[in-house]
């Protein structure tokens, strides 16, 4: 089963221990155990999942629009920033299309996708057999061993950059997609979405120097229509389906554009959990 494919690679929330996975649980050699949904994934919060987490509406939406092609940009960039790598993270993957494509079709490549939706560990648990789907917090200590994978993916998604930089062999690399002020800005205008702060590429530049070096960095920008459903899916996959709305969502013709950056790692000092600093 897909879940067989993190084998080796996790670490127990509460122990750091190398956490086995033997179905219907996943246990720590100090007797912690998870339980491994009947859906296929394993849950290592410990707890519900937060309000806000995505739902299942949300992430069928979400769904859909990669489905639509509208991101396939996005999708081939990603995947060859993180070409090579043969065991990925990823990190807020929701429906974890991002995480498929980077693995390629070699079938010996593995991945984990992670999120703190219940919705979109289910999904991802159904993506590629090579993908093994767990429900985490990125804000808590990554439930992943020390230099356990050559790839962290984070698409649109939160960063906890010194456990990126933990979990990352010294060869790894980090991926980072973005949008940029200028993405969907005319739905957002039209629908009073969330804007996308101006400063906020220069912050991640300036938080990622704590732990790596900047390696490359590609842009896509295009105009593009919009059908009626897509710009509907739009909407119901982000933040705002929280906010209901019986306002008829039309096409539009609007800008995507983002951005990928691809990120090394400092040099290790010393034992793992350690680091030179700058
Ligand atoms: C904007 S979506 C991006 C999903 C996917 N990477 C994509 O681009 O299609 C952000 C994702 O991050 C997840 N997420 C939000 N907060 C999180 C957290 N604290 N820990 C793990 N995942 C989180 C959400 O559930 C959601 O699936
Ligand atoms: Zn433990």
């Amino acid at each position: 089963m897909a879940l067989d494919a993190a084998s080796g690679l996790l670490a127990c929330p509460h122990c750091g221990d190398e956490l086995g996975l033997t179905s219907p649980a996943a246990l720590c050699d100090s007797g912690h155990s998870f339980d491994i949904a009947r859906q296929g994934y394993l849950n290592l919060l410990g707890g519900p999942q937060p309000a806000n987490a995505d739902t299942a509406a949300m992430v069928a939406a979400r769904g859909r629009v990669l489905k639509s092609g509208c991101f396939d940009v996005l999708l081939t960039l990603v995947a060859e920033a993180a070409r090579g790598g043969r065991t990925i993270l990823e990190v807020g993957a929701g429906t974890a299309d991002y995480l498929k494509g980077a693995l390629g079709d070699n079938p010996r490549h593995r991945g984990i996708a992670l999120d703190i939706s219940t919705a979109a560990a289910r999904r991802a648990a159904q993506a590629d057999v090579r993908i093994a789907s767990v429900v985490a917090d990125v804000w808590r200590p990554l439930p992943l061993r020390d230099r356990s994978v050559d790839v962290v993916l984070a698409v649109f998604a939160p960063r906890n950059l010194a456990e990126f930089a933990r979990v990352l062999t010294g060869e790894g690399r980090l991926v980072v997609a973005v949008p940029n002020p200028g993405h969907l800005a005319g739905l957002r205008a039209r629908d009073g979405l969330l804007g996308i702060e101006p400063e906020k590429e220069e912050r991640l530049r300036v938080a990622a120097s704590e732990f790596f070096t900047q390696v490359a960095s590609a842009r896509d920008r295009r105009r593009r229509d919009f059908s009626d459903a897509e710009v509907t899916d739009l909407v119901a996959m982000g933040p705002n389906a929280f906010h209901h709305s019986s306002r008829p969502r039309v096409g539009l013709l609007d800008t995507l554009d983002v951005t990928v950056h691809v990120f090394e790692p400092l040099p290790h000092d010393g034992p793992p959990g350690t680091r030179m600093t700058p």
